[in-house]
């Protein structure tokens, strides 16, 4: 299976074995997570995992419990959580195409957790290791909102920019809030992010990272689908004040070479 494939019918994991992963394997996960390019120039990252197969605790009261957790550190910037959230979606597919399972988590890194000696701001995790769970599951059992929800088409769409838009749509969120919305031209993609229902530091970090998750989709299918892409902030919408969402980005979408 491949990356788009793992696209359409990974699942977040929440189960795993305490088995060690070959240290081989572990290296190649962090050159992996080493080599993405990020979203935009300039956010420098940085990748630790924490190796939790000793003690096997969870990390924090409520959540997972796994053998890995990989954490990524980031430059401070406007962008960073969309950058992160981006880069571990990729992380997270590349996971589930060498056999092991994987989830996001939000939480801080708990005290009784190895605290790594971060160059950059903590951002946020990825559990992850082998499970006895599938990893992946049937495309409909994905609890998704309807297209007619999320996106809107201001003109007709080839099929291939429709598949984009819905690989974008099944990407994981904190709490499946799936707060996207896309706003679609032949040429170009505009990508809206639901406001926060309160004014909440963590809730807009989630939501960024969610955003960041769909672009990761986003940009992967464009690549199987041949479609050219770049991205780009306009700022005629930047600072335009919008009811129920802020304007995030917009996909510009080079139509020359989507004609082959
Ligand atoms: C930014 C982000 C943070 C998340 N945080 C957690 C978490 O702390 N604990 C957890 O169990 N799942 C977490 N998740 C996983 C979501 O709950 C999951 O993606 C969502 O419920 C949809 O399920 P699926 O990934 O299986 O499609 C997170 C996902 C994202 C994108």
């Amino acid at each position: 299976m491949n990356i788009f494939d793992s696209l359409n019918s990974r699942k977040s994991i929440r189960k795993y074995t305490n088995e060690r992963i070959d240290f081989n394997i572990l290296n190649e996960i962090i050159d992996y997570a080493n080599n993405l390019t990020g979203l935009f120039e300039n956010i420098d990252v940085e990748f630790h995992i924490i190796e939790n197969t000793n003690k096997f605790k969870s990390f924090g009261f409520f959540n997972i419990k796994a053998p890995y957790y990989l954490c990524i550190s980031s430059v401070n910037s406007d962008d960073s959580n969309i950058n992160a959230g981006y880069l571990m979606q990729q992380i997270s597919l590349y996971l589930s195409t060498i056999g092991l399972g994987s989830c996001i988590i939000s939480t801080p890194i708990p005290k009784h957790l190895e605290q790594p000696d971060f160059k950059y701001e903590y951002i946020t995790a990825l559990a992850f290791g082998y499970t006895n769970e599938d990893l992946f599951r049937d495309k409909i059992d994905s609890v998704r909102l309807s297209e007619d929800k999320v996106v809107y088409y201001k003109m007709d769409v080839s099929r291939d920019i429709k598949e984009i838009i819905n690989a974008a749509r099944l990407s994981p969120s904190y709490l499946n809030n799936q707060p996207w919305k896309f706003i679609v031209y032949q040429n170009r993609i505009h990508l809206f992010v639901k406001k926060s229902p309160v004014i909440n530091m963590h809730h807009n970090k989630y939501r960024m990272l969610d955003i960041g998750t769909a672009l990761a989709n986003l940009l992967i299918a464009a690549e199987e689908y041949w479609i050219n892409t770049s991205i780009t902030k306009l700022e005629a919408l930047k600072d335009k004040p919008f009811k129920q969402n802020d304007y995030v980005l917009t996909v510009l979408i080079d139509t020359n070479v989507h004609c082959i």
